[in-house]
């Protein structure tokens, strides 16, 4: 999960590289590196271990300036986050250099092989191999830098996005995608290639997506794309609707804190144009599937990973109760290794934030290749999720940076309502009047997270108390059990602090052997059909002594008397409630992780976008 950037053209492009890194530092921050060609045709490289800012150091002690050049910052998958093995990485003449993102599987053989021919190698990476094998090629065949490089790419076993420059094929950049995602940006008379659009976007907003087994190769006048033979490719440039400020913090202190109040308008913007106040209708055109095609479906298989698996979870409840589909959730590295019984009266459908995420492309090719019609959930456009399924719902988050997910988590809750919604209409499972309180309900979310959002001192007042414990329980029922799993991993990707999540039910069959006050427990208890079943499990917790933080939708004097703290948030259609319960979960990580000093934005061993298996 590294982040990629390359430049061409008449800006200095240190800059221009060293600015698209800091916006893909979410993608790994191991170690990050500049290579730049020189005006006198010489490449310059500067690399550091740790953040950005460590290259920033070196690059301000010595700098180096140039007409076009590639930059990386790495999520360490082969050798240590050190100098020697950051990107770029060099050839035996030190004239070509490689960034990469991704696995090289077969890299020791090829690295025999290499040996044996001369070849030195000067860090423990899969990455340095690709370098020393394109010169190798170019040494063999006498040929130009794009024929090496696509010669290459045949023998490379594994996933990678790779950007090659060499001082013997001056202004020309090559660029391959085989998985890990690639963009190409067209600037005005400059040209980018990079990992993910916001590392690109202050420049441009017109991209170009690269998809498996294509290369490019961009000179001053632009890119020209290929397949790997050498053959043309025609590709079209698309125009990205997010503007540049969206990416940037816009006055928050960390990119998780401006996501999580930018849900209200996330949500608004995922509902816009999708629903009608008037009729039972759901707008969902680019599904690309018809209701006949929706009345024929016999179940429903839910693949995804991390917090979008829990929105999958979210997303049983929803289809099952209002469309009466059988739903089953599977993790997608799960899912992909079973031999999965789908078939063409099955519907998958993929949840993924970034649509990148290798586990959950691989269990997609799974299912269309037992010949089923596929359906994404997708937050980022053009995305290899997008691509490959039959119809995308999009949620219109805008880029969400945090590796955290929040606004795109409860987009996702909002996309896949409205997949119930549409479902259980179209089969003639939800009367009319149903569907239009939950649609009336769905339209009041904003302005109800809005509420909820105007004043968290309680939550960050919470946090100062809760801080210190190292291990928490998280518990719900129904609907907002997967948001018990949800404020659990929210908790520990950002702080550390170990957390699980649970159905409450289970409390007798384990989990209670773990109560003593050493063990806060977060009890989800809206005032639903369940709410008494709640009211005992934290009176079981009470018994032991425990410490419980309740979360509720009402006003309930025995809750308040049990509890040891009880947060409020407004009351909503019970099938909708996880889009408020889980707010103040965000926030109660947040300002715990904060308090503990953790990079909330680039929490340690994380990546926002799990492009490797
Ligand atoms: C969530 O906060 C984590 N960053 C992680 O679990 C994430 O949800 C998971 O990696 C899936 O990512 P995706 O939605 O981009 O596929």
């Amino acid at each position: 999960m590294c982040g990629i950037v390359g430049y061409i053209g008449p800006k200095n492009p240190v800059d221009v590289l060293v600015e698209g890194l800091r916006r893909l530092e979410y993608r790994g921050y191991d170690s990050a590196g500049v290579a730049v060609v020189e005006q006198n045709g010489e490449i310059s490289i500067r690399r550091a271990a740790g953040r950005l800012r460590d290259l920033e150091k070196v690059l301000a002690q010595s700098p180096v300036t140039g007409h076009y050049g590639v930059g990386h910052t790495r999520w360490a998958t082969h050798g240590r986050p050190t100098e020697e093995n950051a990107h770029p990485h060099r050839d035996s003449s030190g004239k070509l250099v490689v960034v990469h993102n991704g696995i090289i599987e077969n890299y020791v053989e090829l690295k025999r092989e290499l040996e044996a021919k001369g070849h030195e190698f000067k860090s423990d990476t899969d990455t340095e191999i690709v370098a020393h094998a394109i010169e190798q090629e170019m040494t063999n065949r006498g040929c130009d830098l794009p024929t090496a490089f696509r010669a290459v790419l045949p023998q490379l076993r594994g996933i990678y996005s790779l950007v090659c420059i060499s001082a013997d094929a001056p202004n020309t950049i090559v660029a391959a995608r085989l998985g890990p995602p690639l963009v190409v940006g067209l600037g005005q008379d400059e040209y980018f290639v990079a990992s993910d659009i916001p590392a690109i976007l202050m420049h441009t907003k017109d991209m170009v997506f690269m998809e498996d087994h294509e290369v490019v190769i961009v000179t001053p006048e632009g890119p020209r794309f290929v397949d790997v033979e050498g053959n043309a490719i025609e590709k079209k440039a698309e125009r990205i609707p997010w503007d540049p400020i969206m990416a940037e913090k816009g006055g928050y202190k960390h990119f998780m804190l401006k996501e999580i109040h930018e849900q209200p308008r996330a949500v608004r913007d995922t509902l816009l144009g999708r629903v009608s106040l008037e009729s039972p209708t759901i707008y969902l055109e680019e599904m690309n599937l018809s209701d006949e095609q929706l009345r024929q479906v016999e179940r429903m298989a839910i693949i995804a990973c991390g917090t979008s698996w829990h929105a999958g979870l979210v997303g049983k409840f929803l289809i099952e109760r209002l469309a009466g589909v059988p739903v089953e959730v599977d993790y997608a590295s799960e899912f992909r290794y079973r031999q999965p019984l789908v078939d063409a009266k099955t519907l998958p459908v993929y949840i993924s934030q970034s649509g990148e995420t290798a586990d959950t492309l691989a269990a997609l090719r799974e299912a269309k290749a037992r010949g089923a019609n596929t359906l994404g959930i997708c937050n980022v456009q053009g995305s290899m999720l997008t691509r490959e399924a039959t119809g995308t719902i999009y949620t219109h988050a805008g880029p969400e940076i945090g590796v955290a997910s929040t606004k795109a988590f409860t987009s996702q809750l909002v996309a896949i309502t409205l997949l119930a919604l549409r479902l259980g209409h179209a089969r003639g499972k939800i009367a009319d009047d149903e569907f239009m309180e939950i649609v009336k309900h769905l339209y009041h979310i904003p302005a109800q997270m809005e509420q909820l959002l105007a004043d968290d001192s309680e939550i960050e007042q919470l946090a100062h108390s809760f801080q210190h414990y190292a291990d928490f329980l998280y518990l719900g029922r129904g609907v907002n059990y997967p948001i018990a799993l949800e404020g659990a991993l929210k908790l520990k990707e950002i702080s550390y602090i170990h957390a699980e999540g649970y159905p409450a039910g289970e409390m007798k069959h384990g989990p209670i052997a773990l109560i003593d006050e050493k063990m806060p427990v977060v009890a989800l208890a809206p005032q639903d059909g369940v709410f008494e079943k709640m009211l005992s499990n934290i009176e079981e917790v009470k018994a032991r002594s425990g410490v419980v933080i309740a979360v509720t939708d009402g006003e309930s004097e025995e809750l308040k008397e049990k509890a040891d703290a009880v947060l409020q948030v407004p009351p909503t259609h019970e099938l909708l409630s996880p889009l408020l319960m889980v707010v103040p979960l965000q926030l109660l990580s947040y300002y715990i992780a904060l308090l503990r000093g953790c990079d909330v934005d680039q929490p340690r061993n994380l990546a926002k976008s799990v492009t490797v298996e």
